[in-house]
């Protein structure tokens, strides 16, 4: 292996290895809006430390970042909270499904980790935090828009009303956290909140855009500027290495060996950390709900480079 693999080759590759690929898992369907994506897409996003930018595929066109979310808003509500954000959630991987509740009954709705949606819905009542829904999702997308240099990114209303419509789940779990307090503005203020950051569009190239500071230790490469202190980015990464694909945590550790975070859009943010952000796009999703062609791409982007953390 040369010192600098040559990405651009190794990007492009790989998009047309897994355009060809038949095994391309099952779109999500609970959300309506999401069974409509195309399961052919297939887009691939790796920005390296100098901003050297390599894509291959649909690496362009917007796709709906889900999960993907939940590393932004939990930076930002760590960056308002600090550590008292521990005392309303875990960080401990969960072995359930990400939509589960049967942990909350036992652990006294705390939820084990900002990533399970129980977990998220917590971290983004942290954000809300009294303010009125509108402005806790205008410094979310606001956010976004900086990390990403890209203030064109916005949010698809028609998945976040679909969610809103049919997130009968993402209600019970709310509403049990808040039997016990540890949600603390109203139910449908932070859900609305939730599902409309769920809802939020990007390409692979803007959402490699946004992960640039959690590979380089809290800065963001293009203007030196500090988004989090170089811990605060370690300890993120490492919640998304044990975290970042639910019960297919460990398997993707396994696999792929770099902190990542899965979206049930079908698309990964991917860390090597001193190295790139990288991101992958394909919804079709394994059983588990992350993506199954984005694993499969990353694992070989892992195998070309030598990234793998371990
Ligand atoms: O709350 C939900 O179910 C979705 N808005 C997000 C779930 C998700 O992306 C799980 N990821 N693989």
């Amino acid at each position: 292996m040369s010192l600098r693999p040559d990405l651009d080759l190794i990007v492009q590759e790989l998009a047309d290895e897994m355009r060809r690929r038949p095994d391309r898992g099952e779109v999500a369907t609970y959300i309506p809006e999401l069974a409509r994506v195309d399961p052919s897409a297939f887009g691939m996003v790796v920005i390296d430390g100098d901003g050297r930018v390599s894509a291959g595929g649909d690496s362009d066109m917007p796709f709906s970042i889900q999960s993907v979310s939940k590393v932004f808003t939990l930076t930002l509500a760590l960056g308002k909270a600090g550590d008292r954000l521990w005392r309303r959630v875990g960080r401990e991987p969960s072995g359930s499904p990400f939509n589960s509740i049967v942990q909350l009954e036992r652990e006294h709705g705390v939820p084990r980790n900002p990533f399970i949606n129980a977990g998220a819905i917590a971290v983004t009542d942290a954000i809300v935090s009294g303010h009125q829904p509108r402005e806790a999702l205008g410094e979310i997308l606001r956010f976004m828009q900086f990390l990403a240099d890209d203030d064109t990114i916005t949010i698809d209303e028609a998945v976040a009303a679909s969610e809103q419509r049919t997130g009968f789940r993402n209600a019970a779990l709310a509403n049990y956290m808040k039997s016990f307090g540890v949600i603390e503005n109203p139910v449908d203020y932070t859900l609305g909140v939730y599902f409309h950051h769920c809802a939020i569009a990007m390409s692979c190239r803007q959402l490699a855009m946004a992960g640039r500071f959690l590979a380089h230790s809290g800065v963001q490469p293009s203007t030196g500027r500090s988004v989090v202190t170089a811990e605060r980015a370690r300890r993120i990464n490492a919640i998304m290495l044990t975290c970042g694909h639910y019960d297919g945590s460990g398997d993707f550790a396994y696999r792929v060996g770099l902190p990542g975070k899965s979206g049930v859009g079908g698309g990964i943010l991917a860390v090597a950390p001193g190295k790139a952000s990288i991101a992958v796009w394909s919804p079709g999703l394994d059983a588990s709900g992350n993506s199954h062609l984005g694993r499969i791409a990353l694992e070989a982007l892992v195998k070309r480079t030598g990234w793998s953390i371990f």
